[in-house]
């Protein structure tokens, strides 16, 4: 039976939202710990109360550090289809902390076993679009890349704009893309945005390079294979600690090369994010007099689908606000 018919679109859609809606609320707060504990709770009590049998493969932490939405915690009401769940309640805390752009509750679904479990450490990716999948190497210099990622584009390597993570670590790679003649969007934070970002059309970025989170590598993963784009990515651990926890997880091989489908090879992948503060894919939460409104896109490989879910949310259905329609 296919799980994922069961958990109806816009009941996963309704955990995303519920998390931007607790989180935006701390919008240029300074506070990122309160922001990312709302998104947290709301999601949480949100999932608790949809009939499904949630797994949560990627969360908050292990069991012994996160209190909720930790890795193996049983979420849902127990009910219908079995799923497995990866989250990230808040991806940018720091944007939402400081009231930049781009923060964004994301969540990807599958049946049991479609997403990789991977450690909490450090991930090298390189996210590219349909046109160059298949083309590109990891291990490739950055300007071989480039040139593959032009071509496959049918443009000259400096019209593109590869989007980096603004970190020391990325001196080198941020020469060698300058070096090779192409553009680059640093951004402050939020790579999941800035993967989906990299491959569709009209956000004037071609590729996503660097190092950020592996858990938002599986995230990212399960988007971009649901509109056949392609993320390539090795672990990058931290220090020993990283690495024997990786091991207990059965992850031996340190040099191993991670393709869309080993990170998320479920048959069936749904991808839901929804806006928190204004971006390059979504509009913000906006609260108004009685009511707020949401911003979410939902991606769906068995579909076929990418749906923008713009939902007005009213505090009290028995006096709802005045409609804004666009
Ligand atoms: P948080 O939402 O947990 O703050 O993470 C945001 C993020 O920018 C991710 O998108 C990215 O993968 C990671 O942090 C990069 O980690 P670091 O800030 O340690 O470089």
């Amino acid at each position: 039976m296919n799980a994922l018919s069961e958990a109806r679109i816009l009941d996963l859609v309704r955990i995303t939202e519920a998390a931007a809606l607790a989180s935006a609320h701390y919008l240029g707060h300074g506070d990122n710990k309160k922001a990312d504990a709302a998104a947290v709770d709301a999601m949480r009590a949100t999932m608790n109360d949809i009939s499904f049998a949630g797994r949560i493969v990627i969360g908050e932490g292990e069991r012994d550090e996160a209190p909720m939405l930790y890795i193996g915690e049983h979420v849902g009401k127990g009910d219908g289809a079995e799923l497995d769940i990866a989250v990230d309640p808040l991806e940018g805390t720091n944007l939402v902390a400081k009231g930049r752009g781009n923060a964004v509750a994301v969540m990807a679904v599958s049946e049991r076993g479609g997403l990789l479990h991977a450690p909490d450490t450090y991930m090298d990716k390189l996210v590219v679009g349909a046109p160059a999948r298949g083309k590109v190497d990891l291990d490739r210099p950055v300007a071989e890349n480039l040139k593959i990622i032009a071509e496959s584009l049918n443009r000259e390597v400096d019209d593109l704009a590869v989007i980096v993570l603004d970190r020391p670590r990325h001196e080198k790679l941020i020469a060698d893309i300058r070096a090779a003649g192409a553009r680059i969007k640093l951004i402050e934070d939020g790579d999941v945005i800035g993967a989906i970002s990299a491959v569709v059309a009209g956000t004037n970025a071609h590729a996503l390079m660097g190092i950020g989170a592996a858990p938002e590598g599986v995230i990212a993963a399960a988007a971009l294979r649901c509109i056949g784009a392609e993320i390539q990515a090795r672990l990058r651990f931290r220090n020993d600690e990283e690495r024997e926890r990786a091991k207990r997880m059965g992850i031996t091989d340190e040099s191993r090369l991670y393709r869309t489908e080993d990170l998320a090879p479920g048959k069936e992948l749904r991808f839901i994010a929804t806006g928190v503060t204004d971006g390059d894919l979504l509009r913000g939460v906006r609260y108004f007099n009685r009511g707020a409104r949401t911003h979410s896109i939902v991606l769906d490989r068995q579909d076929g689908k990418l749906r923008f879910i713009d939902t007005t949310h009213f505090d009290d259905p028995q006096n709802p606000p005045l409609i804004r329609l666009f």
